[in-house]
């Protein structure tokens, strides 16, 4: 795939991971990483076929039959629930003639999952049980013709699928891209839906994540609202392989009435303290107060993206406070949305090159570039 790259592009891989500098001196990506369609597509094999992408819950799976579809970078998909304790994930294309089975972006619940275009039928775990009309096919290896299933994994609440071959993939590697921390029951239990929202954004999938990893030297600026409850002393970055954590206290260690009160965010919705989980490449776990939200950024090209917001509740939730908490939380998105698309023109003028890192804040977003270049050699 490298060879596919301009010979340019692959050079300046090859310099940047050579000669980059300590992290103090460090630049940031050179700008086609943000904008060249090209480069777009060779992440699609470099990144996101070599990474477990988050799909969706396990709650939305519960009946035998239970499914939901999805698309990720043209990859038809869906997630069925069989009589097996862990769901099952196939292409949702048809061994026939390659249509699509069930509609894109669709759930519910079926005993088979029946191709509108001839009649195909296949079972809960991706086998094909009739073809209509097949007459002299009778010879057919049918078992070969089931769905063509995807690698899932289960790792709390989410599921996550790997598009790629995991061959040479040992355990321990395939494992490691979920936080440890996040694997104890206490952290989820309780926890129901609340409900997914999307937000279309103008601007490279990276531009939101690195956005989110930037140590929170944004948030004064651009979240006003949120920047009241926060206390910035108390906050600290963990970086790992595959993940990092940035934690914070709440202002005046959670002593709500010590905290502003202000018509944009409020101390009831924060919490005493908040945990932002960032699993490379695209997915984000949120944790404050007795909310759990989750983004899922989903590359669409070169500088658009569609980033979901699933969110969560521990314990009995007001439809008064559901609607305070979430529109608070809408105003930091579209506060994010603004800086992201501004960042993304910028990007694109031809006129801009690559800036220092803030070594304060900004060394998750470093690491997290690192992590890049290292998937984009491999
Ligand atoms: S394409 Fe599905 S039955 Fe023909
Ligand atoms: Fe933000």
């Amino acid at each position: 795939m490298m060879l596919e790259l301009a010979e340019k592009y692959r050079e300046a891989l090859k310099k940047r991971e050579k000669e980059m500098p300590s992290f103090d001196k460090a630049i940031t990506p050179e700008v086609f990483w943000y904008t060249d369609p090209t480069f777009f597509n060779f992440e699609k094999e470099s990144v996101f076929k070599k990474s477990w992408q988050y799909v969706g819950r396990l709650d939305q799976l519960v009946q035998k039959g239970d499914y939901f579809s999805g698309e990720f970078l043209g990859l038809p998909y869906i997630v069925i629930k069989n009589e097996e304790k862990s769901p099952r994930a196939f292409y949702n294309i048809c061994s026939h003639h390659a249509s699509l089975i069930v509609d894109e972006e669709s759930s519910g619940n079926k005993d088979c999952f029946q191709c509108p275009y001839h009649g195909w039928t296949y079972g809960v775990k991706g086998d094909l049980n009739k073809i209509p009309g097949c007459g002299s096919l009778k010879g057919l290896n049918v078992k070969q013709l089931g769905l063509k299933e995807i690698p899932l994994k289960v790792k709390g609440p989410f599921i996550f699928l790997y598009f790629g071959s995991l061959k040479g993939k040992g355990e321990e590697e395939e494992e490691d891209f979920f936080p440890s921390e996040l694997l104890d029951k206490k952290v989820f239990d309780g926890m129901s839906f609340v409900g997914r929202f999307s937000y279309s954004l103008k601007c490279n999938w990276k531009v939101f994540v690195d956005n989110y990893l930037d140590g929170g030297y944004h948030v004064p600026w651009m979240h006003p609202g949120l920047s009241d409850q926060v206390n910035f002393d108390s906050y600290k970055t963990n970086v790992y392989e595959n993940y990092s954590v940035q934690s914070c206290l709440s202002k005046e260690g959670g002593e709500e009435g010590l905290r502003k009160k202000c018509d944009l965010d409020f101390p009831e919705r924060v919490g005493k303290s908040a945990r932002y989980f960032w699993m490379y490449p695209n997915f984000m776990v949120n944790i404050y107060g007795q909310w759990v939200d989750t983004n899922w950024v989903k590359p669409i090209k070169e500088d658009e993206c569609l980033v979901y917001f699933d969110y969560f509740y521990k314990g009995f939730l007001s439809d008064e406070l559901k609607q305070k908490s979430l529109n608070a939380s809408f105003k930091v998105q579209e506060e994010d949305t603004v800086i992201c698309e501004r960042v993304q023109k910028g990007l694109s003028s031809g006129v801009y090159n690559p800036g220092p890192y803030v070594p304060k804040y900004e060394y998750p977003m470093f690491s997290f570039h690192q992590k890049l270049l290292s998937s984009y050699q491999n």
